[in-house]
């Protein structure tokens, strides 16, 4: 099937679709995106995922390079051209194309890239087995809250966890706690029962299935907490999952050498995992 993408206002093959040597996002990781799940044909959570590109632009000093509304249109355009019924589309916008400074260019032209692509079902299994996750020290920088091209630790570390034969790696700060996952938000449930999620700042990325479950804890009348906890918490935990517009909710049965619980998906996982999914199959209305 021949697929399509979008580049500053054109519809490519997606085979030919090319952006310039001295586009910054290339040279500087100079720009920022996002990723929002498309169940049977329609986005999930477009509006905050939307209000959240904005903020990373702001926060980066890049303008906007179309309305919200042409973005909609373009977005539905790409879905609809590539055929894609539950998959993902990609949004990048980059600081322009300008020869290379580290400063920001005299009148920077947003450059914008849309794609979009099926993606397969999760494995059969993972709803009871969980997934494996390997503890990585935390090096990035302090704006993990900014959805930046600038990925390179979270690369490395996704990596390491892949030839660990590991589903995701959770970064783990200097003082002990858990950040979140390289591509992730990290939750666990204490031995009290207590659904316990780290709080926002700049020291993660604020998902919006993070704050969708948080939305669905509560009214399946959870006790929910925002604190940091530390990797030896989560490795004692009764249950662990993480959260992202991919993985959903992914149960976690092991960090590291220690098997969480049992070794198999909790309960409680199970179910937001099913609530989230419910979630999605209406269009993410909240
Ligand atoms: N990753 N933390 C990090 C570092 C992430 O990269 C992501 C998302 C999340 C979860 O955010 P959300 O629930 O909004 O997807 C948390 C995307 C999916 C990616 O980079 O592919």
């Amino acid at each position: 099937m021949s697929r399509f993408a979008y580049v500053n206002g054109r519809y490519v093959a997606h085979r030919a679709a090319t952006v310039h040597i001295e586009d910054r996002g290339y040279q500087f990781a100079d720009g920022i995106y996002e990723v929002i799940a498309v169940c049977r044909g329609e986005l999930v959570d477009a509006e905050p995922h939307l209000d959240r590109l904005e903020r990373s632009l702001r926060e980066l000093k890049i303008t906007m390079p179309m309305s919200r509304a042409a973005l909609a249109v373009v977005m539905d355009e790409v879905i609809t051209r590539n055929r894609v019924a539950d998959g993902i589309i990609y949004i990048q916008m980059t600081r322009g194309v300008a020869a290379r400074d580290h400063a920001f260019p005299a009148k920077p032209r947003t450059q914008i890239v849309i794609t979009a692509r099926r993606t397969k079902p999760h494995p059969r299994g993972v709803d009871e087995d969980g997934v494996k996750a390997i503890s990585v020290p935390d090096i990035r920088w302090e704006r993990c809250d900014i959805k930046s091209v600038s990925l390179l630790p979270n690369v490395l570390a996704k990596q390491q966890a892949k030839e660990a034969g590991a589903y995701e790696a959770l970064f783990v700060a200097p003082d002990g706690t858990i950040t979140e996952g390289s591509s992730t938000n990290a939750w666990i449930i204490t031995r009290e029962g207590e659904l316990v999620t780290r709080p926002s700042s700049n020291a993660i990325l604020s998902g919006i299935t993070r704050r969708v479950l948080m939305s669905i804890a509560r009214e399946e009348g959870l006790t929910l907490v925002e604190r940091a906890f530390t990797l030896s918490e989560a490795k004692a935990a009764r249950e662990a999952f993480v959260t992202s517009t991919t993985s959903f909710v992914m149960p976690v049965t092991q960090i590291d050498d220690a098997v969480i619980a049992n070794g198999k998906a909790g309960s409680m996982s199970r179910k937001l995992r099913q609530r989230y999914l419910a979630h999605m199959a209406q269009g993410g209305q909240a």
